[in-house]
């Protein structure tokens, strides 16, 4: 038993994004904060998902994702998307559509437009391998860290 392992995690340096996934005629967004780069040829990223998420049953049938970077004032989105049961969590906010057909956040700092390759298992999560095959700068400024938005994803509770 590692005590405060929940604080601890949060020493290791995540952003915070927001991932659109979209399966034809659905779509969702979720907060995530376990991205991270894995290869650079091919260009890949490995995205942590809780496979009882609703967004990852349209992940799995869509096959496509994007990551969008929040910033340093977006702590608010970062709570609404990390939100379960909203009936339409996408209404009232700004959407683009990627070449994927994957929605991205118009007002967040940059994107990756993702295809995915496989999944592998990882505990109580799947990780998603995802090829970027477009994506993009949108705004300036600094990104959200992880370690900012304290227990916001309830992890403390699990250690
Ligand atoms: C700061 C923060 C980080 C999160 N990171 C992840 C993550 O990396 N992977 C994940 O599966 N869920 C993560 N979550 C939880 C999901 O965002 C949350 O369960 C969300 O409701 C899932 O969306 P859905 O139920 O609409 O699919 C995070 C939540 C917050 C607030």
């Amino acid at each position: 038993m590692i005590e405060h392992l929940g604080q601890l995690f949060k020493h290791l340096s995540c952003g915070v994004y927001v991932i659109g996934i979209r399966d034809g005629e659905r779509q969702n967004a979720f907060t995530a904060a376990w991205v991270m780069q894995v290869s650079f040829n091919p260009p890949l990223l490995a995205i942590s998902i809780n496979p009882q998420h609703y967004s990852f049953k349209l992940m799995q049938t869509g096959g496509v994702c994007t990551v969008n970077v929040l910033s340093r004032d977006q702590y608010a989105l970062a709570e609404h998307f990390g939100k379960p049961g909203l009936s339409d969590k996408m209404a009232g906010h700004r959407w683009q559509t990627a070449v994927t057909g994957a929605p991205v956040l118009a007002h967040s700092l940059a994107y990756f437009d993702c295809k995915v390759l496989h999944y592998a298992d990882a505990g109580d999560h799947k990780i998603a391998v995802c090829e970027v095959v477009a994506g993009g700068k949108l705004n300036q400024g600094l990104p959200l860290l992880y370690a900012l938005t304290g227990n916001m994803d309830g992890g403390d509770s699990f250690y």
